[in-house]
């Protein structure tokens, strides 16, 4: 399974990202994790200590790999085709979790279509790390529709959009829905995540309807979730919001099984 976790800002797409991995990892998947927010914070929602997490040099960044990748002794011609496995192997980070963690950085596409090195040997490793029986690849992607516009998460068969019950979010989930199918990502579905029970819940279900999308998660307002983002720590390690998450990977790993 490969699956990315989109959405509007700060509503909980890192936190989420790291209780699947965890889940995925315990449950007995080599976990992959990719951080591609050029503002990485998945690894200490993975249990990482802060400053281990900082040393760690992003995909995109490390101009020796992207040159040994992609140099082809032409100014501005790229070689695309270049094995990403050992990529993997050679750059990934365990996590106390259980997912190992790979840091993409930040890539910026200057205008449109961005040809520049380190955004092609992002765009093939997510595109073409292949995931067997037990292997999963979670994304954490970052805030709104960047990474969709440039195609990064294009190879992914499940796309999880985040709404937290405002306008904002669910206005910004109907665009990418939108750009996710273009990307033909073939399965895009909603999760409640950060919400107020009562109205904002409503709100979240009501996003649903309007988009005709499934909702296959509520993960309303948790303190012991908001605490550990508060202090700098891992995901819980239970309470409501890791059963509702545990819930959600039975019903997508059923559905994958099935
Ligand atoms: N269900 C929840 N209940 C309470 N707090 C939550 C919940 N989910 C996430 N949070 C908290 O909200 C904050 C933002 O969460 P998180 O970093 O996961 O969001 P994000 O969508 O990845 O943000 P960004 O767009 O900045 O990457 C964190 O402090 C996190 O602990
Ligand atoms: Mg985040």
């Amino acid at each position: 399974m490969k699956l990315a976790v989109s959405g509007k800002g700060g509503v909980g797409k890192t936190t989420l990202a790291a209780l699947i991995g965890r889940s995925l990892a315990r449950r007995g998947y080599a976990t992959l994790a990719i951080d591609a927010d050029p503002a990485p914070n998945l690894g200490v929602a993975l249990g990482l200590r802060p400053e281990v997490a900082d040393r760690i040099v992003p995909i995109g960044e490390d101009a020796d790999l992207i040159a040994s990748k992609t140099a082809t002794g032409y100014a501005g011609v790229y070689n695309l085709s270049f094995p990403v496995d050992d990529v993997v192997r050679s750059r990934a980070v365990p996590t106390p979790s259980g997912p190992d963690l790979l840091v993409m950085g930040t890539v910026r596409a200057a205008g449109g279509g961005c040809t520049c090195p380190s955004a092609a040997v992002i765009r093939a490793l997510i595109r073409r790390l292949v995931v067997g029986e037990r292997q999963a690849v979670v994304l954490d992607l970052e805030a709104g529709l960047e990474h969709l516009g440039r195609g990064t998460a294009a190879g992914v068969d499940l796309l999880l959009v985040l709404v937290d019950g405002s306008a904002a979010a669910c206005g910004i989930a109907g665009r990418i829905r939108s750009l996710a199918t273009e990307l033909g990502i073939p399965r895009v579905a909603l999760v409640g995540s950060r919400f107020e029970p009562g109205a904002g819940e409503a709100a979240v279900i009501a996003c649903a309807e309007r988009l005709k999308m499934p909702l296959v998660a509520l993960l309303p307002v948790d303190p012991a979730v908001a605490l550990a983002g508060r202090e700098g720590r891992a995901v819980p390690d239970d309470g409501p919001t890791v059963e509702r998450v545990e819930g959600l990977l039975d019903l997508l790993l059923g559905e994958a099984d099935a």
